[in-house]
């Protein structure tokens, strides 16, 4: 059996990966190694397996003789450990399969984006190459492609922009608690004045924006997000766009293998929801299609992906991070054509970002290496 690296697991992305694996049934079809930055020698976590599991003991995540050892990592562990760890591990000479949530090889010759359900001929290319490294794409591009793929693998997309509202989970798991918090303190800051019905609106205002603006402790976000909202994710780029905005157009692109790039552009904004990103999308086609083929064309794209009607019911309560959070479905609903021509269309999607945003692309790459 391949003998699989598994570093990061602990973290957020790196604990849903390890669940899906184990819903999966993925543990059966490997020998896991679990690896630590801080912790070698201590018992390796054979719960996450199942009960009557057995694992070795951790290895140091930076002891490249041990990792060499490995058919295939998985790293969940972050950029600056990959920067670290992977230049020395390939140095070494280890020609396994690296497998890696972070951003930070994305953009290698030498590296694939994976998202099999978008662009597995992709992939399979690669691995008749001889590509051995395989990155998980930004969750939004993911998201955004698992949704609306099926317009972009038909060649049917001119540009798209994209205009998101994304999840604290996207900062990380003190950014989700700081939201909470943040919750919680302003609606503390007028609790007696929203217990009696006759207090004045406006007052209980005054004193939300006074806390908004003053009584929020805000070490992760900077700014407030409960209550408010944040129109730049990531650091900021000298042509304007956030790296967050940049990634849109390069990733989509190199996920689909595309000879011509397509535009991709828009605003990302970051809201209160928990871990489901949510974008709404104007799409410019190459050409005139009736509406149905359109909607048969997004609905029929993948096993995940699910076509909501443009209905306001539906919409309200199929296309949310309310309905989506901790599923792997996909919803695409708000489908129309807008008033700026027939090649003009509007969507709307919601996707869990720790799922498809995160995990599910690479344990499903784990998978294929498998065979
Ligand atoms: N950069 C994304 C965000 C998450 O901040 O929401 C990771 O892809």
């Amino acid at each position: 059996m391949n003998k699989v690296g598994l570093i990061g697991w602990r973290g957020m992305v790196g604990s849903v990966l390890m669940r899906r694996m184990a819903d999966e049934g993925d543990f059966a079809h490997i020998e896991p190694v679990f690896f630590t930055t801080s912790q070698a020698g201590q018992a390796g976590p054979a719960h996450l397996i199942g009960p009557d599991a057995k694992v070795p003991a951790l290895k140091s995540a930076y002891d490249i003789d041990e990792l060499a050892g490995m058919d295939i990592i998985i790293s969940c562990q972050g950029g600056d450990f990959t920067g670290e760890v992977y230049p020395k591990l390939r140095a070494a000479g280890w020609n396994g399969y690296w497998i890696d949530a972070a951003s930070k090889l994305r953009m290698d010759d030498s590296a694939v984006i994976v998202l099999d359900p978008v662009n597995r001929p992709v992939i399979n290319r690669a691995l008749n190459d001889g590509i051995k490294t395989y990155v998980g794409g930004n969750c939004t591009v993911s998201l955004m492609l698992m949704g609306l793929g099926g317009l972009f693998t038909e060649g049917l997309v001119e540009w798209t922009s994209a205009m998101t509202y994304q999840a604290a989970s996207g900062g990380g798991a003190r950014h989700m608690r700081e939201l909470l918090n943040g919750m919680g303190v302003v609606r503390d800051s007028v609790a007696a004045e929203l217990a009696n019905p006759a207090s004045a609106i406006l007052e209980i205002d005054r004193k939300v924006t006074a806390t908004l603006r003053g009584g929020m402790d805000t070490p992760e976000f900077g700014v407030p997000l409960a209550g408010s909202l944040i129109p730049y994710i990531d650091s900021q780029l000298d042509n304007g766009q956030s790296r967050e905005e940049w990634k849109a157009q390069v990733e989509s692109n190199k996920i689909l293998g595309s000879d011509q790039i397509i535009p991709v552009d828009g605003i990302c904004v970051r809201v209160g929801a928990m871990r489901c990103h949510s974008q709404a999308l104007t799409l410019k086609l190459k050409r005139d299609l009736p509406l149905a083929d359109i909607e048969a064309l997004i609905g029929e794209a993948n096993d995940w992906v699910k076509f909501v009607p443009n209905d306001r019911q539906a919409s309200m309560e199929q296309l949310t991070p309310t309905a989506v959070s901790g599923s792997l479905t996909i919803p695409v609903g708000r489908v129309r054509k807008m008033n700026m021509g027939p090649e003009y269309i509007s969507a709307f999607t919601v996707g869990d970002q720790l799922l498809w945003g995160a995990a599910e692309p690479l344990r499903r790459m784990l998978n294929i290496i498998l065979g």
